[in-house]
């Protein structure tokens, strides 16, 4: 399967961010925070806690911003500098110098199997994490879930979908897998569907926005046919490669927040703020305000 180390991730970053909107006009919904940190810039994190050494952001020409938060501001961080601001001036310095970032346009968004399928020449015949940028993970003790399942990956020699058991109600809006045998964490699985019907769906695991993917991916998303929603689906292609290569799921752990949802990204801003030293007694006191006036 060529080079097995983990080295590169993809960021799909190029959707509309209907379910936002209007906050999303004008402003990337990669963009938005949680508290003072824009969701892309976790999605980063995580990966450079992993290890991985390059990563390929697929943005289109209306999220300038995005590159412009992972580059170097020479007015702001010479502001920063003279008002004797370092702690903001490491925070704005690192962002832009701490991973190699590089993007591809996709201007006209057709899925996100067609987001994956443009970093191709970037990967250069190399194993990809794929992270989707609604899906931000936290495990707060234990190994970044990017971290767990290139693991998974190189203990196997095959590709990797991250997958948590969801209720049973939301399996419309996900990947599920057909898991065959459960070893720990580690489910091997004869299928993967993009988002079944709920009677039809094979079960409550569900792929949440991580994948360690082997090169051949590529292949068959060059010559992947719209599915469910008339979109490219990463999903199909995942199953073409199925018949060649053995794939197999990973049950990662970690608290995964839905980004893109309101209640999931209200339900980050919380949780986050509740594991601050600056913000968790302020946030607790008017939390127990709130529920003591019901
Ligand atoms: C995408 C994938 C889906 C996956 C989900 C995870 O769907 O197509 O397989 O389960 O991300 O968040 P989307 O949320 O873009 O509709």
């Amino acid at each position: 399967m060529g080079n097995l180390k983990v080295k590169k991730a993809i960021i799909p970053a190029a959707g509309f961010g209907t379910r936002f909107l209007p906050a999303t006009k004008a402003i990337p919904k990669e963009m938005l925070p949680i508290i003072d940190i824009p969701t892309i810039q976790y999605i980063v994190e995580e990966c450079i806690d992993s290890g991985i050494e390059e990563i390929l952001i697929i943005d289109n020409d209306s999220k300038q911003e995005i590159r412009r938060h992972f580059s170097i501001d020479e007015r702001l961080e010479k502001k920063l500098y003279e008002t004797n601001k370092i702690h903001e001036l490491k925070l704005v310095h690192d962002i832009a110098t701490r991973i190699k970032i590089s993007y591809v346009q996709q201007n006209n968004p057709r899925g996100l199997g067609h987001a994956v399928s443009l970093g191709e020449e970037w990967a250069n015949n190399e194993p990809v994490v794929v992270l989707c940028g609604d899906d931000i993970m936290v495990n707060k003790n234990g190994l970044p879930v990017t971290k767990q399942l290139i693991d998974a990956y190189e203990r196997t020699n095959s590709s990797i979908l991250g997958v948590q058991e969801i209720l049973r109600e939301n399996v419309h809006k996900y990947g599920v897998i057909t898991p065959i045998i459960m070893d720990g964490r580690l489910i091997q699985i004869s299928d993967v569907v993009e988002k079944p019907k709920t009677e039809d769906a094979p079960s409550n695991y569900a792929t949440l926005g991580r994948y360690v993917l082997s090169p051949k991916i590529f292949e068959y998303l060059k010559t992947q046919t719209p599915g469910a929603g008339g979109e490219i689906q990463l999903t199909d292609s995942i199953r073409r490669l199925m018949k060649e290569e053995k794939v197999y799921a990973y049950n990662f752990e970690g608290v995964r927040y839905d980004a893109g949802d309101k209640f999931g990204y209200v339900s980050a801003v919380i949780d986050f703020a509740l594991e601050r030293d600056d913000l968790r007694e302020k946030v607790l006191e008017h939390l127990k305000k709130k529920l003591n006036c019901k």
